[in-house]
């Protein structure tokens, strides 16, 4: 079956149309159309997204990007309409709630809710070829702008939360670690092409949590130790630093050391309880998604944990990481197939 994917839950507006067939243990995806428009740039210069702004551009842009892949022809191929009902900013749901509605009242087909988590959690399936015989019980960890949740999945559709983060998420602490270091949002992609060229072992950051026997993660420490060290290295400056916040002021000289530094930090700490969840729970693999999933060190490092275990390791492409549609059309998929029904209306804390 096809189906027409809409994702307005933060601040991309997304458009899929995949082709889905199989079954809960041997799906098959097939993206035919994907579109994602950004709204990076506008939100750019106030540090993070604004909610009624990302409205604003939602409304704007989903008949643009609908008439881009085809418009009112697509009612021919098209078996149903899935939307994000959750989780994300209220009024940026909504906007993709009643564009998705009205398509499929006009069309008279079918209209499937589904959840932007679960969405991340089966992105690897969009590239994936063979069937999901050797791939659970699998330790899932997912990593967005606001959620880290490591998983036990025993199947597609039955799995246990085993911890998350007590205070920020993981691409929050990227982002605010990003504009105390003065550069630009979204911090995670920052931070790691500033990396590149930094050395890891510059400034000795907190591994926050390791040695805890649970499976949760905190980040706002990290933040914390990256104040500090920013505020010791201008003394007296540092009035004038912070004065030019969110400004292209005063930089450190060393910052593509500090992004290192932080991010091999909050990278040992996701990948030291995700790789031991695996061994704990002797699963047959480690797969993580999410924006942060884009980030090489994060992939390479759990790929390394994964091969040393002896296990596979599930991720899609970067490109299936950041927010987009054809995740959703997956997990509006699984809802189908699962015959699980959410309720189509805006859910702002829908959790896993
Ligand atoms: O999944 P996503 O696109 O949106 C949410 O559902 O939140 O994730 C966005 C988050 C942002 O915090 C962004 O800084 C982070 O993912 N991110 C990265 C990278 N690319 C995006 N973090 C670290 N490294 C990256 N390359
Ligand atoms: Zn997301």
């Amino acid at each position: 079956m096809r189906l027409l994917a809409i994702e307005t839950s933060c601040d991309e507006t997304a458009l899929a149309l995949v082709e889905c067939s199989g079954d809960l243990e041997n799906p098959r995806f097939k993206v035919l159309e994907s579109v994602v428009a950004s709204q990076i740039p506008l939100h750019r210069r106030f540090g993070g997204v604004v909610p009624n702004l990302a409205k604003r551009e939602h409304l704007k842009n989903l008949p643009l990007i609908f008439e881009k892949i085809g418009g009112e022809s697509l009612k021919d191929i098209t078996d149903a309409v899935v939307v994000t009902v959750g989780p994300g900013l209220e009024p940026a749901l909504w906007t993709g709630i009643e564009f998705a509605k009205g398509l499929a009242k006009r069309w008279k087909k079918p209209l499937i809710g589904a959840s932007h988590l679960q969405g991340h959690l089966y992105s690897f399936l969009l590239e994936r070829k063979e069937s999901l015989e050797d791939v659970f019980p699998s330790a899932s960890l997912v990593v967005s702008g606001g959620h880290t949740i490591l998983l036990i999945l025993q199947s597609l559709v039955k799995y246990k939360k085993l911890g998350e983060t007590r205070d920020d998420a993981a691409g929050e602490a990227f982002d605010k670690a990003a504009r105390l270091l003065r550069l630009p949002y979204p911090g995670g992609p920052e931070i790691e092409k500033a990396a590149k060229k930094g050395n890891s072992e510059a400034v000795a950051f907190p591994r926050p949590m390791i040695y805890e026997k649970n499976y949760d993660f905190s980040f706002s420490g990290l933040k914390t130790s990256l104040l500090y060290h920013i505020k010791q290295s201008f003394k007296a400056d540092w009035k004038e630093f912070n004065k030019n916040y969110s400004q292209n002021g005063i930089k450190l000289e060393n910052t593509d050391d500090v992004a290192a530094s932080f991010q091999q930090a909050l990278v040992d700490s996701l990948v030291y309880k995700t790789t031991r969840a695996a061994r704990e729970f002797q699963t047959k693999s480690i797969g993580v998604s999410g924006g942060v999933a884009a980030n090489s060190l994060l992939r390479n490092s759990l790929k390394k944990e994964a091969k040393k275990l002896g296990i596979a390791f599930l991720s899609a492409g970067k490109k299936w990481n950041t927010d987009n549609a054809a995740m959703i059309a997956v997990a509006g998929y699984v809802n189908f197939l699962n015959k699980k029904r959410l309720k189509i209306e805006a859910q702002p804390n829908l959790g896993l």
